[in-house]
């Protein structure tokens, strides 16, 4: 017996001594683990005569039983002063002013994609996510593109590995969040998808990774009307120009019918491109009707549901606002060129402070 009480009082000094964590789970090891000092005492029982046994038995019992209450309260207070610990070493002042000399820029492509979403959020979408690396079946074949369909080819894809249904691919366009919001929700939906894609491409106008945003609207009555309008009050907002011309051209796309596309009026007089006066055009996006077979491929009844999508480069948006001439400056990560073109990381864009203030 006083070996019992020898052992719980060292074990109970062991855990009182202790200043960390992985200190105290070693004590605990040392007395209650697999072949711990407390552990190889019970073992012993099996061999005792009932009568010792029973006694025995009870009182290491009440050894193991107070060890473990002292070693968890233990641990909540070497868990608490953790905390505390990581409180004071990781404590920052946010209130000092920034250091000139280390102010960092926003992006202009996050800051598009900013302005987009503020005036998307106003009119109640919500912003939807896929991932980059996506199957052939949500970048193409859920979106009506029929295997071998020569539509294909427009997208110079960029494949991984797998075969057949499993093949993989960094996306194409960001039209296959289309497929896995529908797949994930209940209509009605409105919703845009901003993101990185990626074509095998790359020349003055082309980078193989870029951005787009997606736009999405499925509910009972949406007609041509609803998309026209849409996009007339996205490029009046985006470009801060009242009443830009706006013209639909007819187009294809394997996932919208009909489809066309936009052209805003501009003028390129001296060199100089103007949005929303002159008389020239500019093409900014795609768009169209959701074709009944992407509805149809996502459980969806066509004849209940319609809606319209558009999808835009979020790149040309910010050279046509910002007159940035070169697309493959974005990515070179040149800080001069960021200092120039990027934003203040407090300036967030809001319809009622102004969309690019
Ligand atoms: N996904 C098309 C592309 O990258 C763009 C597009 C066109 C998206 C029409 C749409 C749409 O949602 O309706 O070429």
């Amino acid at each position: 017996m006083t070996d019992l009480s020898q052992l719980q009082s060292e074990a109970l000094a062991a855990v009182a001594a202790t200043s960390s964590l992985p200190a105290l789970e070693e004590v605990r090891v040392a007395y209650l683990g697999k072949k711990g000092k407390v552990t190889e005492l019970m073992k012993t029982l099996g061999a005792m005569a009932p009568e010792e046994r029973k006694a025995f038995g009870a009182t290491v019992n009440q050894v193991k039983d107070t060890v473990s209450i002292a070693i968890d309260s233990r641990r909540a207070v070497l868990e608490q002063s953790a905390i505390a610990g990581r409180l004071q070493s990781e404590w920052l002042d946010i209130s000092q002013p920034i250091r000139p000399e280390r102010s960092g820029r926003i992006h202009p492509i996050t800051q598009v994609i900013d302005e987009i979403t503020a005036i998307f959020a106003d009119l109640g979408f919500s912003v939807a996510e896929g991932p980059e690396i996506e199957s052939d079946h949500y970048n193409f074949e859920a979106l009506n593109f029929p295997a071998h369909h020569p539509a294909r080819d427009m997208h110079d894809t960029f494949f991984l590995q797998g075969d057949g249904k499993n093949k993989t691919l960094l996306r194409t366009h960001t039209s296959p969040v289309q497929i896995r919001t529908m797949k994930n929700g209940k209509p009605p939906f409105r919703f845009i998808a901003p993101g990185k894609t990626f074509r095998c491409d790359s020349d003055m106008t082309h980078t193989p990774m870029f951005h787009q945003i997606e736009g999405f609207v499925l509910d009972k009555k949406i007609h041509m009307g609803h998309l026209k309008g849409t996009i007339e009050h996205l490029v009046n907002t985006f470009f801060e120009v009242k009443d830009v011309p706006v013209r639909f051209r007819p187009s294809f796309f394997p996932f919208t019918e009909p489809s066309a596309e936009v052209d805003i009026g501009c003028s390129r007089e001296n060199g100089e491109l103007k949005i929303g006066v002159g008389k020239d055009w500019l093409e900014v996006m795609g768009c169209g009707m959701i074709h009944p077979n992407v509805l149809k491929n996502c459980g969806i009844d066509p004849n209940e549901w319609q809606g319209f999508a558009f999808g835009l480069g979020v790149e040309r948006f910010a050279m046509l606002k910002y007159g940035i001439p070169d697309l493959r400056t974005f990515f070179e990560s040149d800080i001069r060129w960021l200092q120039h073109y990027g934003f203040g990381a407090l300036d967030i864009p809001s319809l009622v402070r102004g969309i690019s203030q």
